[in-house]
C-alpha cells in the first residue's frame, strides 16, 4: 500500500468521524481522517454547557426523527449508551446523570475528545485544518484532493455532520458530496433551535429571561421541560424539543399549568371566591408570566364576580395557549438539523450507501435526529461505530 492508499477516508473528525475511525482502525484498517477545523471535536467540546452530555439512559428508537422511524433501530442496539458509558469508565472519566436520564462528565467535554483520540491507534492518521478539494470515484477506489496531495481508498466515510453552528465548522458538504453520488437528501431544516415570535405575541418579549416548567404539544409529539421566555421569542428545553417537529405555519400549544386537572378554576372560584386570576396565576407562575397572561385573558376583579362559562374558557386557554411561530433562529443557534441524507439509500446496519459500495454516511449528516439530552451523540456514536465494524480491508 503506497503512503496516500488508505483503507478508508473519513471525512469529518466529529462524534461519528471519530468513533468510526477508532473502530476501523482497531480492526487493522488504515484510516485518514480530515477535517478543515484546526483540531478535532469542535462541537463536543462545547457540548453540555462544556460537561458534553454524552449520553442518554433512555436512548429508545422513538426519541429520533427520521422519514424512516426505525432506521435508527439497528444501529442503536448494536451500540448502545451502556457499550458507550464502559468506554467512559474504561478511560476513567467520571460522569454523572443531571436529570432525564442525562449523562454528563464531572470533569470537561476535552475528556470524552481525548477518548476518542486515544482509541485510535497508529494505522489512524489525521488532518486537521485541511479544505477538502474534489472527491471523486472510479474504479471502486474514492480519490481525494488535499492540497497537492491525493490520498485513495476504497470507503468514503461522509461524517461532516449538518450546518449546524456554522461558526464552529457546520457545514452542507454532506448533502452536497451525497447528491454528487446519487443519494438522496431530505430537506435539512434547524432543529433543537429557539422559535421567534412576532405580531401579537411580541408582548411577550416583556418577558425576556422569564422561565417557567410547562407542556409543550405538536401533533403527537410533547415535551414537558423549562420554557424561557427570550427577547425574540421562546427558546429553553421544551421550545428546542418542540422545535424540531414544527413546520413553517404550524401552531404550538403550551400548557401553562400542566399539573391543574380540568375544572380547577371553577373550583377555585368555590374554594377562594376573593382572589382575582392574577394572584391565583402567581402562586404557580413566575410574577411577570402570571401578569402577563392574566391581562391577555382580560378577567379582571374577584373570581366570584365571575361566570364559570368565562373561567372554563380561560382554563382551555391557560392549557393550550397557542403561539405561531414566526420561524427558528436558524442554523446559527440551532443544536442539530432535521433531515440529511436520506435513510432509504443506506443500509440500517452498517449505514453504507446501497447505490455504491464502499460509500458510508454517519452522524448527523443522516436523516436520523435525536431528543435534546444526549441522543445526538448517541446517534453519533451508534452510527460511527456501525459503520467502523463494517470497513474492509483493501484488496
Ligand atoms: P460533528 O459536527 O460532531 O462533526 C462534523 C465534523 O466535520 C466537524 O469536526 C467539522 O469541522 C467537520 N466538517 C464539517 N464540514 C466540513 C467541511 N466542509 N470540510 C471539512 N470538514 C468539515 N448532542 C448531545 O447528544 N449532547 C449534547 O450535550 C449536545 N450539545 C450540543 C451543544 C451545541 C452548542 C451544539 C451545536 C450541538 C450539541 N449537540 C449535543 C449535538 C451534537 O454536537 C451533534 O449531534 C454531534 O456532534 C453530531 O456528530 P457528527 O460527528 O455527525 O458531526
Amino acid at each position: 500500500m503506497t503512503k496516500d492508499r488508505y483503507d478508508a477516508i473519513v471525512l469529518g473528525a466529529g462524534a461519528a468521524g471519530l468513533m468510526c475511525a477508532g473502530v476501523a482502525g482497531q480492526r487493522g484498517r488504515r484510516v485518514l481522517v480530515v477535517d478543515h477545523a484546526d483540531r478535532p471535536g469542535r462541537k463536543i467540546l462545547i457540548s453540555g454547557g462544556g460537561r458534553c452530555n454524552f449520553t442518554n439512559l433512555g436512548t429508545a428508537p422513538d426519541r429520533f426523527l427520521s422519514a424512516n422511524p426505525h432506521f435508527a433501530r439497528s444501529a442503536l442496539a448494536r451500540y448502545t449508551p451502556a457499550d458507550f458509558l464502559e468506554l467512559v469508565e474504561r478511560h476513567d472519566i467520571a460522569w454523572h446523570e443531571k436529570t432525564l436520564g442525562q449523562l454528563f462528565c464531572d470533569g470537561s467535554a476535552r475528556q470524552i475528545v481525548d477518548m476518542l483520540l486515544a482509541e485510535c491507534p497508529d494505522g489512524v492518521e489525521l488532518a486537521t485544518g485541511q479544505a477538502i478539494g474534489e472527491v471523486d470515484h472510479g474504479d471502486g477506489l474514492f480519490r481525494l484532493r488535499l492540497g497537492a496531495r491525493t490520498a485513495t481508498a476504497p470507503a468514503l466515510v461522509i461524517a461532516t455532520g449538518g450546518p449546524s453552528i456554522p461558526k464552529i465548522g457546520g457545514s452542507g458538504l454532506a448533502y452536497d458530496l451525497a447528491r454528487r453520488f446519487g443519494l438522496k437528501v431530505v430537506e435539512p431544516r434547524p432543529a433543537l433551535v429557539p422559535l421567534t415570535l412576532t405580531g401579537d405575541d411580541l408582548l411577550f418579549r416583556a418577558l425576556a429571561g422569564v422561565s417557567a416548567p410547562i407542556e409543550v404539544r405538536h401533533g403527537e409529539a410533547s415535551f414537558r421541560e423549562a420554557a424561557l421566555f427570550t427577547h425574540r421569542g421562546l427558546s429553553g428545553p421544551a421550545i428546542l424539543q418542540i422545535s424540531s417537529y414544527w413546520r413553517r405555519g404550524e401552531a404550538i400549544a403550551v400548557d401553562f399549568l400542566p399539573d391543574r386537572g380540568a375544572g380547577w378554576l371553577p373550583g377555585a372560584k368555590r374554594a377562594t371566591p376573593r382572589a382575582t386570576i392574577a394572584r391565583l396565576l402567581g402562586d404557580a407562575l413566575p410574577d411577570r408570566l402570571a401578569a402577563a397572561l392574566a391581562g391577555r385573558l382580560a378577567l379582571g376583579g374577584e373570581l366570584a364576580n365571575l361566570a364559570d362559562a368565562r373561567l372554563a374558557t380561560a382554563e382551555q386557554a391557560l392549557a393550550a395557549w397557542r403561539f405561531v411561530p414566526s420561524g427558528t433562529e436558524g442554523f446559527a443557534k440551532a443544536e442539530v438539523t432535521v433531515g440529511g441524507v436520506s435513510t432509504a439509500e443506506l443500509s440500517s446496519r452498517s449505514m453504507e450507501a446501497r447505490k455504491l459500495p464502499g460509500l458510508y454516511v454517519v452522524g448527523e449528516a443522516v436523516d436520523v435526529t435525536g431528543w435534546l439530552g444526549g441522543y445526538n451523540f448517541q446517534w453519533a456514536w451508534a452510527s460511527g461505530w456501525a459503520a467502523g465494524d463494517d470497513i474492509r480491508l483493501s484488496p
